[in-house]
């Protein structure tokens, strides 16, 4: 089996990160945002760029500020999934590898308001109506299925708290599946993991030609900070 701290170069090679949460504008003031910090997202970028590869980051708003100054990041800042998904169209094409972190909201209001909101008289509450967002990710999977165009390595995130009956792992095993991406990170959230600092567990997941690509059957797993998980994952991606 391969060994597992070894950091493949990414030499020459051109990694598409995306990070931070998605804003969906109800109106000029106003919008849905997420509480996705883009910590893991520029991390990533940060360990592409180590191993070697021209990085073009995507951010939607992130708490941090991205990483500036390095020869080999170029960030380019979007705010819905709509923006997010045309950045994420126009980078992945003849990139080697896309790494989807952002938080994209699956839903935006349907109707965007020119005018700032009003309270009224009449005792109505404004109803807000959604529609759903496009899947950036399967969308990009499935272009890539029927064109043979597209990046040779596809890793998707999830962040699951499970719950119940759910066994977070069984879900991001479905999500996988689903989403039909190479690589899917599993972040597991909740439980006795500390917020406020920059430790994580991840789970990595392979699609069963990423396992032989690999030579890994099982999912690797990591605890540490975020920036060794974004190691794990990249040296993943270089294989
Ligand atoms: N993603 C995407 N476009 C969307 C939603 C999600 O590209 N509209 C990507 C995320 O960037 C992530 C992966 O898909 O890499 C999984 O996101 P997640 O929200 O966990 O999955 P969903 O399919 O939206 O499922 P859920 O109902 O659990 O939110
Ligand atoms: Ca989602």
């Amino acid at each position: 089996a391969p060994d597992a701290d070894a950091q493949p170069s990414l030499q020459g090679r051109t990694v598409v990160v995306t990070a931070g949460g998605t804003r969906e504008p109800l109106d000029p003031v106003r919008y849905l945002g997420n509480r996705s910090s883009g910590k893991q997202g520029f991390a990533l970028a940060e360990q592409a760029a180590a191993a070697g590869a021209q990085v073009h980051l995507v951010a939607g708003i992130t708490e941090a500020e991205p990483p500036t100054g390095h020869a080999r990041i170029s960030v380019e800042r979007i705010e819905t999934a709509e923006e997010l998904q045309e950045a994420v169209r126009r980078r992945s094409a003849g990139a080697d590898a896309l790494i989807m972190a952002a938080a994209v909201a699956d839903f935006r209001p349907a109707d965007y308001a020119q005018a700032k909101i009003k309270k009224t008289d009449d005792g109505q509450n404004p109803v807000i109506t959604l529609e759903r967002n496009p899947d950036i990710l399967a969308d990009l999977v499935e272009h890539r299925r029927s064109s043979g165009e597209g990046p040779p390595v596809i890793v998707g995130f999830a962040a699951e708290t499970g719950g119940g009956d759910d066994d977070p792992m069984k879900l991001a095993q479905q999500k996988l599946q689903r989403k039909g991406c190479d690589l899917l990170v599993l972040n597991q959230v909740g439980e006795n993991l500390v917020f406020g600092r920059d430790e994580t567990e991840i789970h990595v997941l392979a699609s069963a030609a990423a396992q032989s690509a690999l030579g890994e059957s099982e999912p690797v797993s990591w605890r540490g900070t975020k920036a060794e998980a974004a190691g794990v994952v990249v040296a993943r991606t270089a294989q």
